[in-house]
């Protein structure tokens, strides 16, 4: 089993979300008792955005024979789908930025989302390419954005949602430790809320809930 942990935060391994992601990992290994796991570390801060290369190359349509590029300006994203083609589940551990997602994560979902080679653009829409699989997202904010009384609008879950599922994935599950800007003893009982949360979710079947 191979388990792709997109890492977003510029905190890296001491941010928050990198932490709840770790608390969803040791769940799957868990649910999966007796399966080798493999876990792909992906740090996405140092990505470098598309280029004019790339954005010439998708604007114009490309036939399945040359959709795969292994040299040249398309190299780095291809890497990144085969990557993430060969994941069994994706794990993506990310802050909220400015109320959406992080733009290290932008960048790794502009070198992923690649017409002609993760969905294709017809009269009728853009179809989807990738085999779906679990995408599960460990978001960790200052704020709170998913509670009733939530203290901002909340860009991040209906965006990555929509943009997971251009290229087909479409079993996207969310955790989220929300209120990190609060005071520790707050913090810490909402941490626990999460834990708790999370561990209810994985003490079901796996394939009944995802
Ligand atoms: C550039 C930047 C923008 C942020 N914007 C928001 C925001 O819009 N809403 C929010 O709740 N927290 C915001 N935060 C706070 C982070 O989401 C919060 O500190 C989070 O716990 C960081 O998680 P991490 O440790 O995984 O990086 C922002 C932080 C930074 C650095």
């Amino acid at each position: 089993m191979k388990i792709l942990r997109v890492i977003c935060s510029p905190r890296g391994s001491s941010s928050e979300s990198y932490r709840l992601s770790q608390t969803i990992i040791n769940h799957l290994i868990i649910s999966h008792r007796g399966s080798d796991f493999i876990i792909a570390e992906r740090g996405v801060g140092g990505l470098a955005h598309v280029d004019a290369d790339y954005a010439a190359a998708v604007s114009k349509r490309r036939d399945s024979s040359s959709a795969v590029v292994t040299t040249g300006a398309l190299l780095q994203s291809e890497r990144l789908i085969r990557e993430l083609e060969s994941a069994d589940y994706v794990v993506i551990a990310t802050p909220m930025h400015n109320m959406t997602i992080p733009s290290a994560l932008k960048a790794w979902l502009d070198h992923v989302i690649q017409a002609d080679r993760t969905f294709r653009i017809t009269p009728q829409g853009k179809i989807a390419l990738l085999r779906d699989r679990p995408v599960f997202v460990a978001v960790s904010s200052g704020g709170t954005f998913s509670t009733d009384n939530a203290s901002q609008p909340d860009f991040l879950r209906p965006y990555l949602k929509a943009a997971l599922a251009t290229i087909g994935l479409l079993n996207v599950k969310f955790f989220s430790v929300e209120g990190t800007a609060q005071k520790p003893d707050a913090l810490s009982a909402t941490r626990e809320r999460t834990e708790r949360e999370t561990a209810l979710y994985f003490s079901k079947p796996l394939q009944a809930t995802v």
